[in-house]
């Protein structure tokens, strides 16, 4: 099964299964991850669904969409490989990808 590889805020770096047709957000919340807030559930629009791709990954992930853009720039903890995890669909081009938790805002 594919799976991708997420680093909590403390640190841990866990390894998830992780279901093609699914968001990355889903997939870390159906891992337990419940530092991931993931408050609007997924319809752009809360932000607290941050993460930093791994830079390796970066260029297969794709950039955000405009409006992943514009509520990723109201975060202090913004980095040049920020995506909001909802607005990541997972397809098997992306099994092994690593992710981690951005801080809270
Ligand atoms: S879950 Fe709200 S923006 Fe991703």
């Amino acid at each position: 099964m594919p799976a991708i590889n997420v680093t909590n805020r403390a640190g841990t770096t866990t390894t998830v299964p992780a279901k093609v047709g699914h968001s990355v957000m889903e997939i870390m919340r159906d891992g337990g991850f419940d530092e991931l807030l993931a408050l609007c559930g997924g319809s752009c629009s809360c932000a607290t669904c941050h993460v930093h791709v791994a830079p390796e990954w970066s260029e297969r992930v794709g950039p955000p969409g405009r409006d992943e853009d514009d509520l990723l720039g109201s975060s202090d903890h913004r980095t040049a490989t920020s995506r909001l995890s909802c607005q990541i669909d997972f397809t098997a081009a992306l099994d092994g990808l690593a992710v981690r938790i951005a801080p809270e805002d």
